[in-house]
């Protein structure tokens, strides 16, 4: 029978006067990938902070059946939840192995026999970590960050993995082959939480979703269901139709590029119109306007 391993309710979190989220409610079942997908600026990055302790909310967050809404930051941490931030947050002038060995320290803390033995796992999970082990990581590809920043949160063998936006400036190539490692860690027990704006791609490996936006939960169901929803279609898997986007509506009549020769012409159907319906990708999103 499932368990579930998270559940969030009525959570309120704000900066300064205005507020963030509002009254959110979301649970997360061990061992499945719960995503949350929505456009800028609706407040996921908030979300995973506060239930991560790194910002004060109000509201409950139950975590292995257990209320942890008012301990710091640093025992939730402890008690097996890592969060992988929108920014990786490396150490840039470390190797890469020394960025790894720093994700241990949970396990140290907890006085593991061998706390670093994660290490093998992580170089099996991403060879290419293996391969650039002595690498200073600020000298790696944005590909290799994000394997990175996973693998760090990997060093402390979490119960919880929660991860803003893998696909973050990524190639569709990488964030295939990241999203596929997420689902394999699903597979072999792991329970995440995963933020993206890639509604696409999150919705093809998660379990469940959620739509957020303006703070609030406006959908949420089986993400098969929500990946054929029309109103999902519409406004996330669909063409760029974000107020104030050049793009907007664009996926016809164009008569010019307005980002020039940027490198989002790539994936941008509003931009490459033929591309986008050759591949019926939509747009993923637009790097300069951040649809
Ligand atoms: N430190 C801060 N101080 C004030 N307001 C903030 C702060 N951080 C975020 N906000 C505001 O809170 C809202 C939610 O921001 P948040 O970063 O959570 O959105 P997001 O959904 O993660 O967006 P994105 O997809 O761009 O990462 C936004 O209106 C943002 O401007
Ligand atoms: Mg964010």
């Amino acid at each position: 029978m499932s368990e579930i391993l998270l559940e969030v309710s009525q959570l309120c979190a704000r900066y300064g006067k205005v507020e963030a989220l509002h009254n959110i409610q979301l649970q997360l079942q061990r061992g499945n990938i719960a995503t949350v997908i929505g456009p800028n600026g609706a407040g996921k990055s908030t979300l995973l902070n506060a239930i991560m302790g790194a910002l004060p909310s109000r509201g409950q967050i139950l975590y292995q059946g257990r209320a942890i809404e008012r301990t710091s930051l640093e025992q939730r941490v402890l008690s097996g939840i890592a969060l992988v931030p929108e920014r990786r947050e490396l150490f840039s002038s470390m190797s890469v192995e020394d960025n790894l060995l720093l994700g241990g320290f949970r396990r140290v803390r907890l006085g593991h026999p061998q706390p670093l033995d994660q290490l093998a796992t992580v170089f099996e999970l991403f060879p290419r970590l293996k391969e650039r082990r002595t690498q200073l990581a600020g000298t790696l590809s944005g590909g290799e960050r994000q394997m990175l920043a996973i693998g760090r949160a990997l060093m402390a063998k979490p119960t919880l993995l929660m991860l803003d936006e893998p696909s973050l400036g990524l190639a569709p190539r990488i964030v295939k082959e990241i999203l596929h490692i997420v689902a394999e860690l699903r597979n072999n027990g792991m329970s995440v939480l995963l933020i993206e704006q890639n509604a696409r791609a999150a919705l093809q490996v998660a379990d469940y979703g959620y739509v957020l936006e303006l703070g609030q939960i406006s959908m949420q169901g089986a993400a098969v269901a929500l990946a054929n929803n029309e109103q999902v279609i519409q406004a996330y898997l669909g063409f760029a139709k974000a107020a104030g986007c050049p793009h907007k509506n664009t996926n016809q009549n164009i008569t010019g590029d307005p980002h020039e020769k940027t490198d989002h012409q790539v994936i941008c159907p509003a931009v490459d119109p033929a591309a986008g319906q050759q591949s019926d990708r939509g747009c993923r999103r637009c790097r300069r306007c951040r649809i």
